[in-house]
């Protein structure tokens, strides 16, 4: 196991087991794991959300993918990020207002170059099967506003394959939407919840402990994470898992803030070995 240790700007790899993970040491010298997850799939390395970029994520030992769902419009569950299918396919339009069979022909590798060409957007009982038991999944579903009913999809698709249960806690469930984390928590009580958000005003005390009534995880963008917010999330038991790392700036920042998990574009950045 490679473990990271970061303290007083000191990192120094140990080599231990098959598995690569790295960790973040606070100042008593406890050991702490940090899960790097490989943001819609290794985003830096393959075209975001397609099976190239899962694939990728998996070959770089990622403890963890991200993926966003959404829904076409006769109700198959996608695996895209915009709302529209403009920046990362060949196609145009709203995700919500073209069928499966419409969103299947598009071309979600070519606008990231040609040796990507032909892949396709991935559906979510087909990430499900590909990637669960290879690696954890970070599962957000995005802007839920738009696709009434879509947390109940989700919940049979997990149910279906007993990814429910407590023995796979490698799912986790998050989105910007609170309402529909709450949702989210009702409909299955023993997968972990997570909040995301990019606003400072969700960091108060008061809102975490709302937060804290139905989410295991408060995932914040980088910009707002300081010491007293990782102390205040794990005071209220909950882990912070922290978005997007794109240099390795923002990796070592981190890594020195002691999260318990940091969401990458490049997962080497987290963990040189990756
Ligand atoms: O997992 C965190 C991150 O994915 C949230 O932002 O816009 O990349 O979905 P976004
Ligand atoms: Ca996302």
């Amino acid at each position: 196991m490679k473990k990271t240790l970061v303290g007083a700007g000191l990192s120094f790899v140990l080599l231990c087991s098959p598995f690569q993970q790295s960790f973040a040491a606070e100042t008593t010298g406890e050991l702490r794991q940090v899960d790097t997850v490989a943001h819609r799939g290794a985003a830096g390395y393959a075209p975001e959300n397609t099976l190239a970029a899962f694939d990728k994520a998996v070959e770089m030992k990622s403890d963890y993918i991200e993926i966003d769902v959404q829904q076409s419009k006769d109700g198959e569950l996608v695996i895209i990020h915009d709302t529209t299918v403009d920046r990362t396919t060949d196609g145009s339009g709203k995700v919500g207002d073209l069928t499966f069979e419409q969103l299947r022909t598009l071309d979600a590798g070519s606008w990231m170059g040609k040796q990507f060409a032909g892949e396709k957007l991935p559906t979510f009982d087909e990430i499900l099967d590909r990637y669960h038991g290879k690696t954890g999944i970070l599962i957000e579903i995005k802007a839920p506003e738009l696709y009434p009913g879509i947390e109940e999809r989700v919940a049979a698709e997990l149910k279906e394959r007993n990814l429910d249960l407590p023995q796979n806690e490698k799912i986790i469930i998050q989105s910007f939407n609170f309402e529909s984390m709450k949702k989210m928590n009702k409909l299955l009580p023993k997968v972990p919840i997570g909040v995301l958000t990019a606003s400072k005003d969700n960091t108060s005390l008061q809102k975490l402990q709302e937060f804290a009534e139905y989410a295991d995880y408060f995932n914040p963008h980088y910009s707002i994470v300081t010491e007293e917010l990782v102390d205040n999330v794990h005071t209220l038991g909950m882990k912070i898992s922290s978005w997007t790392v794109r240099s390795q700036k923002t990796a070592d920042f981190l890594l020195n803030m002691d999260v318990d998990a940091i969401i990458t574009d490049y997962p080497d950045y987290v963990d040189p070995r990756k």
